[in-house]
């Protein structure tokens, strides 16, 4: 088989690897402006509560530069600057849409002078070897069509003694308890996406996603294989989410 013809999954679908980033970029550009309410909604506003252990977790300090890769709207950076008001965030996503969201609230908030909005692919960092403190991805590497190339990208441009974190679904290892969620996520979540965001396939794609994501297990290892040391993970609401944390040495 040939690079071009490629093959990888969108959700359940079996798509051209070539074609990933794309569709990707569609759902994402299709929902942008009603992202934020759309996690709110969906969550019960449980994501808030998951991405503040994040930075329990990550502990920001003063002056740290922090890469949030797949940022989209912000939410990651944004609370990383309340924790550490004199840390500088980039914020870098491939949907233009999302920073644009994101740009907004940023202003909004009076935190923007903290602030880079970056567009491009996780794969491919256009950022020096070793130049941030902290890397973070957030709901967005199971997303990336090489999540592996992703992870060996943070570990280039992160300085020795940085960190990455990586926030995302996994699985859930009580069987009736997985029952009960992918019930509310098949059925529930593409209708509510089409009343809020007038898009039920996009959210399609989301619960799909998160079904083809390695478990905890099997993405520590792909952390430590990417190099980094002391890797670990975390889970929360009993593995609905989890986060994964290493170190580059
Ligand atoms: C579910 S949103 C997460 C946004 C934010 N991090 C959060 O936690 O709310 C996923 C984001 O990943 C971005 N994304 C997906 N694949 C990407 C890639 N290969 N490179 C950069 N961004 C990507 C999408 O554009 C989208 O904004």
């Amino acid at each position: 088989m040939t690079s071009q013809n490629k093959k990888t999954h969108f959700g359940f679908k079996e798509v051209n690897e070539k074609d990933k980033a794309q569709m990707v970029r569609g759902v994402f550009s299709s929902v942008a402006s009603k992202y934020d309410v759309m996690n709110d909604v969906m969550s019960f506003g449980i994501h808030r509560i998951w991405k503040n252990s994040m930075m329990d977790w990550l502990s920001p300090q003063p002056n740290q530069k922090l890469l949030d890769v797949a940022g989209g709207t912000g939410d990651i950076s944004f609370r990383f600057l309340k924790r550490a008001p004199t840390a500088h965030a980039t914020v870098f996503d491939m949907t233009q849409s999302m920073l644009d969201e994101g740009q907004l609230r940023s202003e909004a908030e009076k935190i923007e002078n903290h602030l880079d909005w970056v567009c491009g692919d996780a794969m491919c960092l256009p950022f020096k070897d070793n130049s941030f403190d902290v890397y973070t991805i957030s709901f967005g590497i199971r997303n990336v069509t090489h999540p592996e190339k992703a992870l060996s990208e943070a570990f280039r441009v992160l300085r020795p003694g940085g960190r990455l974190m990586v926030l995302e679904f996994s699985q859930i290892p009580n069987p009736s308890m997985q029952w009960a969620y992918d019930k509310y996520s098949f059925n529930i979540i593409p209708p509510m996406g089409k009343i809020i965001a007038n898009d039920s396939e996009s959210y399609q794609y989301l619960v799909e996603s998160i079904r083809k994501f390695p478990n905890q297990e099997k993405f520590l290892e792909m952390v430590s294989n990417a190099g980094f040391s002391n890797a670990k993970y975390r889970n929360l609401t009993m593995g609905v989410a989890c986060l994964h944390s290493g170190w580059k040495i």
